[in-house]
């Protein structure tokens, strides 16, 4: 059993697929940070972000282990990881590691930007998370002020813009909805809310839960 869920940056994907995770009994991988940890390797040897040998090396000597270092979420990192993702042979690396994970039974859940169009285009469900741009700026600025990071609305709302420029319009994997995937707009939903309109149309889709799918 597949769920995968992709969607902009700051869209709350990630906390949402692992209350899905946890929900279900599902392993959960959160797929940007695959693409983190390279960005933060390739800083490290002072490499190139967009260099196919630097980001390649750094992709295929990724230690999974590494992958809940707390740093990886910092902001910057995920602009990084953005032009990182650009790069095809990294992605075509990391495509083996996320199909095993994928395989796990019970079932995984795997978010993301191209999970239900090239990762798992079998999945079982597929969601595209949406927010309105400033709705998911504000969300991303309050989550940071909380952590002591000293950033402005503006900064984030800056990035994210920029962020989810480059992911749509990268010519490999780029952000967009599976065309069988169900969108779920979260602009004027909190965290609850959308986890129930989540369960809602996962259920819809596959049955209900505790059903021989299980
Ligand atoms: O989900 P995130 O913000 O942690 O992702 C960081 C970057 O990684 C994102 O801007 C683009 C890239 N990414 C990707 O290209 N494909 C994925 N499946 C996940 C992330």
């Amino acid at each position: 059993m597949i769920i995968a869920l992709d969607g902009p940056a700051a869209s709350g994907k990630g906390t949402l697929a692992k209350r899905i995770a946890d929900h279900f009994g599902f392993h959960h991988l959160d797929t940007g940070l695959l693409y983190r940890a390279i960005a933060r390797d390739v800083r490290a040897i002072d490499g190139s972000l967009d260099n196919v040998d630097d980001t390649s090396k750094a992709a295929r000597n990724l230690d999974q282990s590494t992958l809940d270092d707390p740093t990886l979420r910092h902001p910057g990192l995920g602009n990084a990881a953005s032009v990182v993702a650009q790069v095809p042979s990294v992605r075509a690396i990391l495509l083996e590691f996320q199909l095993k994970f994928a395989s796990q039974a019970p079932g995984a859940v795997l978010d993301g930007r191209d999970i239900g169009t090239i990762v798992c285009p079998e999945a079982d469900v597929k969601l595209f998370i949406v927010a309105d741009t400033k709705v998911r700026a504000e969300r991303r600025f309050l989550e940071l002020e909380k952590r002591g990071e000293a950033v402005t609305r503006e900064q984030i709302l800056e990035t994210i813009t920029e962020r989810d420029k480059r992911d749509m319009e990268r010519a490999d994997s780029p952000m967009k909805p599976a065309a069988d995937a169900l969108l779920l707009d979260t602009t004027k939903l909190g965290i609850d809310e959308t986890f129930d309109a989540a369960i809602e149309l996962i259920k819809r889709k596959i049955g209900q839960p505790g059903a021989q799918r299980y």
